[in-house]
């Protein structure tokens, strides 16, 4: 794979793009961003599974994208790239338990007890929802593009679940934080 320089990217362009710039200052700075948290979730075997991320982002509104960047060494990332489907959940501040499970580094994330039912993948049922999210995303794989460490899946939401509001779990500087009050939907 070759190596271009930043800021001389067109879309066709192959990744990963070289900088000068070291990862510790890369992460000290990283440490700053807030964002809600996440688990993306699929099936293992016929076994829900979810995964702990803070990289979801909106891409487009037409058509509805989604995108979401996982480490390529862990079993989600194998899910993703194998099956082209998974589901993002947005946590509520109440689920703070269930994101400590889902980011343990290296044990089994199976999340029977925190789904909503069927419990076991069927053809339509789409992936495992989790009880209590803020909202829950129904994702198709468009794109996966591999950049160094991580693949990133760009995909196209086929349908959300808005079950109710509450506050959001946040996470920035290190640290689960508080602050943010719901307003409700709108
Ligand atoms: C708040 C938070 C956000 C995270 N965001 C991501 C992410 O966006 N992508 C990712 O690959 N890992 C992320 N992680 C780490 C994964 O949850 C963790 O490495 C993973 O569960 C380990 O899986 P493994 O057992 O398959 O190695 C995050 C962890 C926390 C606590």
């Amino acid at each position: 794979m070759s190596t271009v320089e930043a800021g001389t990217t067109s879309p066709q362009s192959i990744l990963p793009v070289r900088s000068g710039l070291d990862a510790v200052s890369f992460r000290s700075a990283m440490r700053q961003f807030v964002g809600s948290v996440s688990v993306v979730t699929t099936w293992h075997g016929q076994r829900p599974w979810g995964m702990t991320i803070n990289s979801f982002t909106s891409v487009c509104m037409d058509p509805p994208t989604i995108l979401v960047c996982l480490n390529a060494r862990t079993l989600t990332a194998s899910h993703v790239r194998s099956c082209g489907r998974f589901g993002v959940n947005l946590l509520s501040r109440d689920q703070r338990p269930i994101s400590e499970l889902c980011a343990r580094p290296e044990v089994d994330k199976y999340i029977e007890e925190h789904v909503v039912a069927p419990r076991g993948p069927s053809r339509d049922a789409g992936p495992p929802q989790l009880l209590g999210s803020l909202a829950a995303f129904d994702c198709r794989t468009i794109e996966q593009i591999t950049v160094g460490s991580h693949l990133v899946a760009i995909a196209v939401v086929e349908a959300v679940d808005l079950p109710g509001a509450a506050a959001p779990l946040l996470y920035g500087q290190g640290r689960y934080m508080d602050g943010i009050e719901s307003t409700g939907l709108t």
